[in-house]
């Protein structure tokens, strides 16, 4: 019998990917467009889990599991039951593995869902802590900002060490959010940019400075609905992505084709290396016609995200 549910949604990074893991702002979004439900029954035996990726102990479970055996067993510690035999069920409609934010995702689902299953009370940061124990396990060395994100469904400026704080959002436009088809691969992203910036601090430094002005750029356009503005941004830190080598020929066919067809701005979302792109766009109209130009251009998945539908902090 159910005793708890936990429910997240994923995340799309706007601007600042990368750069964030360098003391850089970025700026992400709730995407409430797929979701992840995760549910809680206790039991006497051991701890077993029912997911896409497999089903049964999770003592057992496979390597990509790693992060949320060791969530499970610090949650269960916080709420002062390490002893309670717990069973685990995961149903997503998020993609794994596609920069949208999928293992924060199945984190934040399921540490609401043990806080349910013993009515205590969870705070945001409480919430954001231990999702980041599960993050460290999955990333070489997470900056905080999809954790951040999915644990308070709104759109965050962030930037390692400081206060997060909301955006207020006055934008009238659509975003279409296109998925590659193929994994993204955030951790060997986020560990070839650190090799990178090792050997050549003099050339990799100027670009994450500039990444990180233009998401201060960016977060000045949300407030005041300039679109123009905004896409311009996207274009130039997707060529600064790119010059760090964390886009790859899925992502450039898909940018190229968003920006050929009048795109105001494209860039690849996320950890990079596959996963998604996003391309803005001055209205639902014509963002059906860049989902379709998208999709011919090989996009498995398109989704739509009205800039106004989201929930911003005013
Ligand atoms: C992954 O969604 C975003 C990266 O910036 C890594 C991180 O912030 O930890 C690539």
């Amino acid at each position: 019998m159910t005793i708890g549910v936990g429910v997240a949604n994923g995340k799309i990074i706007l601007m600042g990917e990368h750069s964030v893991v360098y003391g850089k702002p970025a700026i992400a979004l709730p995407f409430s467009k797929a979701s992840i439900r995760c549910s809680v029954d206790f039991h006497e035996s051991e701890n077993s889990i029912r997911c896409i990726y497999y089903e049964g102990l999770l003592v057992d479970a496979p390597s990509v599991l790693d992060g949320v055996k060791v969530l499970v067993e610090s949650t269960l510690k916080h709420l002062d039951k390490p002893e309670q035999g717990i069973n685990l069920n995961i149903e997503s409609d998020l993609p794994p593995q596609r920069g949208l934010g999928s293992s924060a995702a199945v984190s934040v689902a399921v540490v609401r869902s043990l806080f349910d299953a013993f009515k205590v009370p969870l705070s945001e940061e409480d919430l954001s802590n231990l999702v980041n124990i599960a993050e460290a396990v999955h990333h070489v060395n997470p900056s905080g900002l999809d954790a951040s994100t999915i644990a308070s469904g709104k759109v965050v400026y962030y930037q390692h060490g400081s206060e997060k704080r909301f955006i207020p959002m006055h934008l009238n436009g659509v975003i279409v959010v296109a998925d590659t088809g193929k994994h993204g691969q955030t951790k060997q992203a986020v560990s070839e940019v650190r090799d990178l910036w090792i050997k050549n601090p003099d050339d990799i430094n100027p670009i994450l400075d500039r990444l990180g002005e233009l998401t201060l750029e960016a977060s000045e356009y949300l407030s005041t609905n300039n679109l123009i503005g905004l896409g311009k941004t996207m274009t130039e830190a997707h060529g600064l992505l790119r010059k760090i080598n964390v886009s790859d020929d899925t992502l450039e066919q898909l940018v190229s084709v968003a920006i050929a067809n009048g795109a105001l701005g494209a860039k690849l979302t996320g950890g990079g290396k596959g996963g998604c792109m996003i391309a803005l766009c001055s209205s639902t109209k014509e963002a059906e016609k860049m989902a379709t130009h998208l999709r011919n251009a090989g996009a498995t998945n398109t989704w739509f995200y009205d800039l106004q539908e989201i929930i911003s902090d005013e």
